[in-house]
């Protein structure tokens, strides 16, 4: 047989068939680097080996974990025989409410006056694009969105495949481990007018590192003064300090701020509802006039995207959030997933002291959230991986999820054989 310029012609048995490619000219794509490093931790054989690539909470056991309040929410769900009906473009009433009083406290001003707009999203993820989609269609005086450096490394793709041009300011210093307050607020400074700025409500992924209050205070005056749009990306409320308003408190200081903010949540990690998919996109706006408009706009630009959301986990959620007893427990579980990861770092460092490490560890416990910022090289983190089969991506961030009390000390040998 034989090949012209993307067309396949057979000849099989005297027979002419015509095969026609469609795809030549599509070229073979990277991996995923996250759920690449999944790939190679399966292959490995190691007993010992450990996977703090992927941002799921394991328990101390290192296994998968489904919150006890997911659980009853589940089978209080069953029992009541609901259909299975298409939701609403824009959901579940009862979860909207819900998710959004969860994000800006029930008794937020902008809620009471009715001048936000949340619709159900397909998790964190969806809403981030649901939102780009309609920053891009509505939000037409400005293409750049600015995401601070580093950054989730789905928000560049996300904000580039709906129309916008990518940017970045001053966010994590390398030399300290934490936050580079200065070279943020130097760089804000400089953003142009009405730009789109996204913020990690709290828990940065991927690095752990936090403005204090003091600090937020200072960078909502500088946003305010550049009149830049606040894009809130809230993945881990709750799973920062363990109390969902502490870890809110970002959000709601911008709004009394008078920042009319677009904000995602989700709630895969904080209730682990992972493959569920469950999350919320909210438009706060200058009055309920405007919230209506916004609100028929988000159904337009939804509708012939997925039609409307998908009903099982919401139902979970908002089961979860407005049964009294189930929200205490769940606030309670959230509270034990936050302070294992803190445990886990407290181990880590004390494990490495014990090791005989002399380096300076304390970026790892002031570091917030599940995910920590090593400082470890990509020749270290490739020696991790080589000789310990500890997996992890190339920029040094471990999900300390991942850590467990039975292979924290493991992890500081390897960590301390690397590093001397
Ligand atoms: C910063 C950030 N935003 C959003 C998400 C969205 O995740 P999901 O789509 O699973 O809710 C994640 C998940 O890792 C994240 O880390």
């Amino acid at each position: 047989y034989f090949i012209v310029k993307g067309f396949r012609i057979l000849d099989l048995y005297g027979l002419s068939t015509f095969v026609l490619s469609w795809w030549t000219e599509v070229q073979m794509g990277p991996p995923d680097p996250i759920l690449g490093v999944t790939e190679a931790y399966k292959r490995d054989t190691n007993p010992k080996k450990m996977n703090l690539g992927v941002g799921a909470y394991r328990n101390d056991q290192g296994k998968p974990y489904v919150l006890s309040c997911v659980r009853k929410a589940e089978a209080l769900i069953a029992s009541r025989n609901l259909d299975k009906e298409y939701l609403p473009i824009g959901g579940l009433a009862e979860f909207n409410k819900a998710c959004a009083e969860l994000a800006l406290g029930p008794s937020n001003e902008v809620l009471k006056s009715g001048r936000s707009i949340t619709v159900q999203t397909i998790s964190g993820t969806g809403s981030l694009r649901v939102g780009a989609n309609f920053l891009s269609r509505f939000h037409t005086v400005a293409r750049d969105v600015f995401l601070p450096k580093p950054s989730w490394g789905n928000h560049t793709p996300i904000f580039r495949d709906a129309g916008f041009q990518l940017k970045g300011y001053c966010y994590y210093d390398p030399k300290t481990c934490g936050f580079d307050f200065r070279g943020a607020l130097d760089d804000i400074l400089k953003i142009p007018e009405k730009s789109i700025i996204v913020l990690h409500a709290c828990a940065h992924n991927p690095t752990g590192v936090d403005p204090r209050q003091e600090q937020w205070r200072e960078i909502s005056e500088v946003i305010k003064k550049r009149n830049l749009l606040v894009f809130f990306d809230m993945a881990y409320q709750g799973f920062a300090s363990g109390d969902i308003d502490n870890d809110a408190w970002a959000v709601r200081y911008f709004i009394e701020q008078g920042h009319n903010i677009v904000l995602s949540q989700s709630f895969a990690k904080n209730m682990g509802l992972y493959g569920e998919r469950v999350g919320g996109f909210t438009v706060v706006c200058k009055d309920t006039e405007e919230a209506k408009r916004v609100e028929s706009q988000l159904k337009i630009l939804i509708r012939p995207i997925y039609s409307n959301p998908p009903i099982n986990g919401a139902r979970i959620a908002a089961t979860i959030l407005n049964t009294p007893d189930l929200r205490k427990e769940w606030l309670e579980e959230v509270n034990g997933m936050a302070s294992r990861i803190i445990r886990m770092r407290e181990q880590l460092v004390a494990n490495l002291k014990k090791e005989g490490s002399t380096h300076n560890w304390q970026h790892v416990t002031d570091q917030i959230g599940m995910f920590c910022f090593t400082g470890l090289k990509p020749e270290q983190v490739e020696r991790l991986t080589k000789e310990f089969s500890i997996y992890m991506t190339k920029d040094g961030r471990i999900s300390v999820a991942g850590v467990t009390s039975g292979n924290v000390a493991y992890l500081a040998q390897a960590i301390h054989a690397v590093t001397k």
